[in-house]
């Protein structure tokens, strides 16, 4: 597996804040979107080539109600309404995950709120490009 990690308080955030005050966040911090139908993360992804690739965005929602986010690539949505449930506390990190298609080279993976209590608190998106191993010989 090769996985790469994007950092949320790295990304381009459109109506949100990067805040440090809900332990357990890797990296520096955490995005808290705004609450509001619209806000954003765009995080620039890399693919050495062209294919699926795996989505787990890591995130906290202390509330008992869904925070839905669609995830555009490249401008096209790829998963309209991800789940991103209650996780029973805010310095509780759980992960959502999707697979979409990328480009080679650089992408542009948006996670907006589709609803208007904004996103979850987003701590980093791990990509898994499913290259191959560098395993051990036989
Ligand atoms: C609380 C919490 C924030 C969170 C916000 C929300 O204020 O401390 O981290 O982002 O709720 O509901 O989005």
């Amino acid at each position: 597996l090769a996985i790469t990690t994007y950092q949320a308080e790295s990304a381009t955030v459109s109506n949100g804040l990067v805040e440090s005050n809900h332990a357990g966040y890797t990296g520096s911090g955490f995005v808290n979107y705004d609450n509001e139908t619209g806000s954003h993360v765009e995080f620039s992804v890399t693919a050495a080539a062209a294919g699926p690739a795996t989505l787990s965005f890591r995130y906290a929602n202390g509330t008992t109600t869904n925070r839905p986010m669609t995830i555009a690539v490249n401008g096209t949505t790829a998963t309209t309404n991800l789940a991103f449930p209650g996780t029973g506390a805010w310095s509780t990190w759980r992960t959502a995950t999707t697979t979409v298609t990328l480009a080679a080279g650089t992408n542009r993976v948006r996670a907006t709120a589709t609803t208007s209590n904004g996103g979850p608190n987003v701590d980093k998106l791990d990509v898994d490009s499913g290259g191959a191993t560098t395993g051990r010989p036989a």
